[in-house]
């Protein structure tokens, strides 16, 4: 959701903040906005409603420039418009800030501080410069301590990237709760909200903590905390390679991260194994794991959906008791918890807030935590006990797919391992599995003919749509019905197929598509009927079925895996069934209206 971007150096800073604001993209934004200190001292401000490319447009490219900031806005405060777009800047315009997060206080600082002052936007963002600029102006505090006084009135999520136009040559930074990293460069520095964003400058980045302040340069980057003590922290190397983040000839980032999916699934047979070819996790994670009564699984959407098929691996296979909780309800509705709990966090980017506040309240409770994130280095894996990560390569389509397998397969991992230690399971066979899940995807992504000509036959010209059915095909249609609602605006809804007679029924049409997903023998008769139930009351119907569970009619077999597995696999055509419906409406499949790929506000 939303980013920020910052350089400091020789090279134009104009087209480094562009770029990097271009690679912010697929967080999801509304309107963006660069300032910039030209060489002969002098700020320019260029804001835009809609996309980068609209603000390349407004972009005056004859100004040189080395130093500026840059930002991309999910408005939370005001609509979405050039006057609410970042940068802001103080009456004065000395000072100018790019904020990413929300000032919860915003109203009690405007009250207490600046009643006389004007403000020209709706936003939270544009209290922090003014009460920058107060603290500067009125109390004559030095650029350093004026920034620090404001911040530490501020409550709230914030990144926050300030420049004094009196002294251009120093980008201040900071941070609480959103992230921010500073990337350290040869005679430049930069600012930004992920790595992602800079790599083509630098791989050495250091993470900014939550109540500090960074003071960058072009030759130094310092960081202290608010009393003024100097911290010295190690820079990473992030392990990006810019290819990863390029379309190549797909059309859409989204489809390319479809067809990646077997080749992620043998990448985490590898990054998994041990030197003697047996798949393996750090011990002090399966003894923390197996130490505890019971786990408790925290995560947000897709995440979420593939919490739900993680309980069943765990349940099964390593038999220990599950529960998986949306992140957003759980901090502020806490269950009663067992003795011994264990929480796992799924996260794609390890840094949605909802899941972050939950983490925070766990910590503060002592009670242990693993995160199972695609991104080393994000807020969820440093501030929990261990981390596993997805190794899946960047995700940029904001719609996830790729993640939401590998968050699978890394949960079957965690569950055969801790199933082996405890003896509830006797051999190894998740390797041999995966492997089959591997070449059972590959048939999948490889039939996308069919499957673009189910979705023109069932979906073209619907305004709803249903994906039912049991257990773990369930679990799947909940994943299902949320990709197609998210990138193609169908309203969609997973279901139970059992649960439907119970009222939901009602909403059945001549027409309405309503899709069965049936890879578990025990219960496909009764997940048949309840699909033929709304045939009866005029649904199209459409199967996807498991090889040896299909029949005739059926519009998609997927190969036959463990049924412990079948998610991996059955997912995959409703994924290409989403894709292809947003394609044909003409949407904008990476990056769908009003949705953010990283939510970084509770
Ligand atoms: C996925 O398609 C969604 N855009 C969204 O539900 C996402 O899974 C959710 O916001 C959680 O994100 P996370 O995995 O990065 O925590
Ligand atoms: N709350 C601020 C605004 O609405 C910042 C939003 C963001 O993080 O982009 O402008």
């Amino acid at each position: 959701m939303c980013g920020i971007v910052g350089y400091i150096g020789a090279k134009d800073a104009k087209d480094i903040l562009l770029n990097g604001l271009e690679k912010l993209e697929y967080r999801g934004y509304d309107s963006a906005g660069i300032y910039v200190m030209s060489n002969e001292q002098r700020g320019h401000l260029f804001k835009e409603k809609g996309r980068i490319a609209a603000l390349k447009d407004r972009v005056d490219h004859s100004v040189e420039a080395n130093a500026g900031i840059g930002h991309t806005r999910w408005a939370t405060h005001g609509e979405p418009s050039v006057r609410n777009a970042h940068p802001h800047q103080s009456t004065s315009e000395r000072f100018t800030i790019v904020h990413n997060g929300v000032i919860e206080n915003y109203q009690e600082v405007r009250d207490a501080y600046l009643e006389d002052i004007e403000l020209v936007s709706d936003t939270d963002t544009e209290i922090i410069v003014q009460l920058i600029a107060w603290f500067a102006e009125e109390e004559g505090l030095a650029t350093l301590d004026a920034f620090k006084k404001a911040i530490v009135a501020l409550e709230g999520s914030y990144a926050i990237a300030l420049i004094d136009n009196t002294n251009p040559d120093i980008v201040y930074a900071a941070k609480n709760k959103s992230p921010l990293l500073l990337g350290k460069g040869d005679g430049f520095n930069v600012i930004c909200s992920d790595a992602m964003a800079m790599i083509k400058e630098t791989n050495q980045f250091v993470e900014l903590m939550d109540k500090e302040v960074a003071i960058v340069s072009k030759d130094s980057l310092s960081i202290e905390n608010y009393a003024g003590d100097v911290i010295e922290r190690d820079h990473y190397i992030a392990e990006l390679d810019s290819d990863d983040l390029e379309k190549g000839t797909y059309p859409y980032y989204m489809l390319k991260e479809i067809d990646e999916q077997p080749a992620v699934m043998r990448k985490l047979v590898l990054k998994y194994q041990d030197e003697n070819d047996h798949l393996s996790i750090d011990p002090k994670i399966i003894d923390t794991l197996l130490a505890s009564d019971r786990v408790y699984i925290i995560a947000a959407g897709t995440s979420y959906h593939a919490g739900l098929v993680g309980k069943k691996l765990i349940e099964e296979v390593a038999q220990i008791p599950t529960e998986v909780h949306v992140s957003s309800e759980f901090g502020y509705n806490t269950p009663l918890l067992s003795e011994k709990p264990f929480f796992i966090f799924i996260s794609q980017s390890g840094e949605t807030a909802d899941s972050r506040q939950v983490l925070v309240k766990t910590n503060e409770m002592k009670l242990p935590s693993l995160t199972v994130t695609n991104v080393a280095g994000s807020t969820l894996s440093r501030e929990s006990d261990f981390t596993l990560l997805l190794h899946a390569g960047p995700e940029i389509a904001v719609a996830s797919t790729k993640a939401y397998t590998a968050q699978i397969a890394v949960l079957a991992i965690l569950a055969e391992v801790a199933g082996l230690k405890k003896g509830t399971i006797k051999e190894s066979t998740l390797i041999h599995d995966l492997g089959i899940v591997a070449n059972a995807m590959q048939t999948l992504v490889d039939d996308k003919d069919r499957i673009e000509e189910l979705a023109s036959e069932y979906l073209s010209i619907s305004r709803n749509a249903f994906y039912i059915g049991r257990g773990m095909d369930y679990h799947v249609s909940l994943e299902a019905a949320l990709k197609l609602k998210e990138i193609s605006y169908v309203q969609t809804e997973g279901f139970a197929a059992g649960e439907l007679k119970h009222g939901t029924i009602a909403l059945i049409e001549d027409g309405t598509p309503v899709i069965a997903i049936v890879t578990e023998g025990k219960v496909a008769g009764h997940t048949r009927g309840n699909l033929q139930e709304t045939k009866a009351r005029g649904a199209h119907t459409m199967v996807i079925s498991m090889d040896g569970l299909n029949r005739p009619d059926d519009q998609i077999v997927i190969p036959k895996v463990n049924p412990l597995l079948s998610p991996l696999v059955s997912v995959i055509p409703t994924q290409l069934l989403s894709y292809f419906c947003s394609l044909h409406r003409g949407n904008d499949v990476d990056k769908p209206r009003n949705l953010a790929k990283s939510v970084t506000v509770e």
